[in-house]
């Protein structure tokens, strides 16, 4: 079929909204309702059924963090092969089974490396049918200090570590200024696939994934926890306040009978929208660093 050159022009610059947009990659040919997606689950240790791997698309929901915005529905891509989700599809909820067995696999593993194997086995999160890579840590796990962020985004699931890309990039030149690098300091995301297209992990997928990152942390056993945004304060401190009120202050979050000195500050992402709010985060990175130096 022959096109003229305005629908080239038409065709081009809807291309350059789409990755203006953050779409980096073409997923399926029919659109799909991640968010009635995310409701649904396939049985534990179920592998995924081809059908569902097929028809990965654009999502609905709003973007997190850096991970960049979604496509408006209406811009979606057009159907040109694939069937759409089947309504009789043989997911299901996810339920407390899925977070009981995802409880039950990390508390298992008595090293990260256990850990690293458990994650990259354990199919109850459908994150995983999406996701181009685990993203489970980056950093030394011996170190003193851990970073807990959200959750990946491209580049993270692109190259299977956290907080590589421009936000990764900023907390590297934070990391320096107080003296450290990644080399003293861990890094893991509260959820360790990418959310297709960048959207904010649903409360369900945050759920499964929780005890994985909690038994990371008790692995780790760091002396400080700094959590980047108020995603992961708030999944893991169980704090309800924003990230205005909650930065700066030191709290602790405990493991095995222990109290971990933990505080929250803005996600690098937010910084790089705001560079104004730098100057709190650096009040934050000194507090870190005389919370290490005296601990
Ligand atoms: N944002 C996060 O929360 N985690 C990453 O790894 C990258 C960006």
């Amino acid at each position: 079929m022959q096109h003229s050159s305005e629908d080239l022009k038409n065709i081009e610059s809807l291309l350059e909204f789409y990755i203006d947009a953050g779409v980096d990659c073409f997923l399926g040919d029919s659109p799909v309702d991640w968010t009635e997606l995310s409701r649904r689950k396939a049985p534990v240790r179920q592998q995924p059924q081809a059908s569902e791997v097929a028809h990965r698309t654009a999502p609905a929901e709003p973007p997190a963090h850096d991970r960049a915005a979604p496509v408006p529905t209406g811009l979606a891509p057009q159907p040109r092969t694939a069937q759409p989700a089947k309504p009789n599809n043989p997911a299901v909820i996810p339920d407390r089974e899925v977070v009981a067995s995802a409880r039950d696999q990390a508390a298992s593993a008595v090293s990260l490396e256990e850990l690293r194997a458990c994650l990259e086995a354990f199919d109850g999160c459908n994150l995983k049918l999406t996701a181009k890579k685990l993203v489970f840590a980056d950093g030394n796990p011996a170190a003193r200090l851990m970073f807990v962020g959200e959750a990946p985004g491209r580049d993270e699931d692109l190259q299977g570590k956290p907080f590589v890309g421009r936000s990764g990039q900023l907390l590297d030149r934070m990391l320096t200024a107080i003296g450290l690098d990644r080399s003293s300091a861990y890094i893991a995301n509260v959820v360790p696939w990418r959310p297709p297209g960048n959207r904010t992990p649903t409360p369900q997928e945050t759920e499964i994934c929780k005890p994985f990152i909690r038994r990371q942390i008790e692995l780790v056993n760091p002396d400080v926890i700094v959590f980047l945004g108020a995603a992961s304060a708030k999944n893991l401190l169980g704090v309800q306040d924003g990230i205005r009120k909650m930065r700066g202050r030191w709290m602790k979050y405990p493991v095995s009978g222990r109290d971990i000195d933990a505080i929250a500050t803005y996600h690098p992402a937010y910084l790089l929208r705001s560079p104004l709010e730098k100057r709190l985060s650096w009040r934050d990175f000194l507090s870190i660093q005389l919370k290490l130096e005296g601990t």
